[in-house]
């Protein structure tokens, strides 16, 4: 974690000038290379509305002057263990007020997410911890053909159009580590002290999702961190900047 803060810092100076998502990349992959065993898994560089392809991985996008930019990305180390930290920052350096509301909005379903990590919870609970807020602040924004409670029933879901996938993943020398474990000692089981999961929720306005005001759409913003399951609760591990304030006072510090 604290060698992949290096590379997304790395990348946030590259975007002073960087116009092709291949620059982020190559930023990254220069510091995996240089402190690290290489990149954990294929860098995500992707601007603007190529965020709502998940695992977008050709990279050879455009970066334009208001953009968004999402970094997926971890450096692994020589022991093999990898982190896997996401961060979708404004290539300006200062979000939009449209943006910064997305952004927010997923902010705080990963800090409800992260506060749900404690041994003795189920895997899930940290996912539906994120679900709930997602879905209440999709309401408040007009965007369900519901209220959020009903939204949220097991047979309706329907803030999925928009959330994608899951919140969480085991990490550790595989970047979806243990995922051929036993259904009861994963994605049913509870989570124990020394596990290792990631806590990253999204929103996804697709380009031409009609369901979806104007001004939303083409906006694609996922926060990833890494959070160990300690004895008492949690410890994150991943020290990259997150609120959209401290992701701006950041950019513009470097
Ligand atoms: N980088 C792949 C994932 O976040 O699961
Ligand atoms: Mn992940
Ligand atoms: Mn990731």
């Amino acid at each position: 974690c604290k060698v992949t803060r290096k590379a997304f810092d790395d990348v946030v100076r590259c975007l002073k000038t960087a116009k092709n998502e291949r620059e982020v990349e190559g930023a990254f992959n220069a510091r995996a290379r240089l402190e690290g065993n290489d990149a954990g898994y294929n860098v995500i560089a992707a601007a603007g509305a190529n965020a709502c392809i998940l695992h977008w991985g050709r990279n050879d996008g455009r970066i334009k002057k208001n953009d968004l930019v999402l970094l997926d990305a971890g450096v692994e180390l020589n022991d093999l263990y990898t982190a896997d930290i996401t961060r979708t920052i404004p290539s300006s350096g200062k979000f939009t007020a449209t943006q910064r509301v997305v952004y927010d909005l997923v902010r705080d379903a990963q800090v409800a997410a992260i506060e749900a990590v404690k041994p003795g919870n189920h895997f899930l609970d940290p996912h539906w911890a994120a679900m709930k807020v997602l879905a209440h602040g999709l309401a408040d924004l007009g965007l369900l053909p519901c209220s959020a409670e009903e939204a949220l029933l097991p047979e309706n879901q329907f803030y999925k159009r928009y959330t994608l996938h899951g919140t969480s993943h085991m990490l550790g020398m595989d970047v979806h580590d243990c995922a051929h474990a036993r259904i009861e000692r994963y994605r049913n089981g509870p989570l124990e002290p020394g596990m290792v999961l990631t806590i990253e929720p999204g929103l996804y306005f697709q380009e031409d999702d009609l369901t979806v005001p104007a001004k939303y759409r083409g906006i694609g913003i996922r926060i990833e961190d890494d959070v160990l399951v300690t004895a008492k609760g949690h410890r994150v591990l991943s020290d990259v900047p997150r609120d959209s304030d401290d992701v701006e006072a950041w950019m513009a510090e470097l």
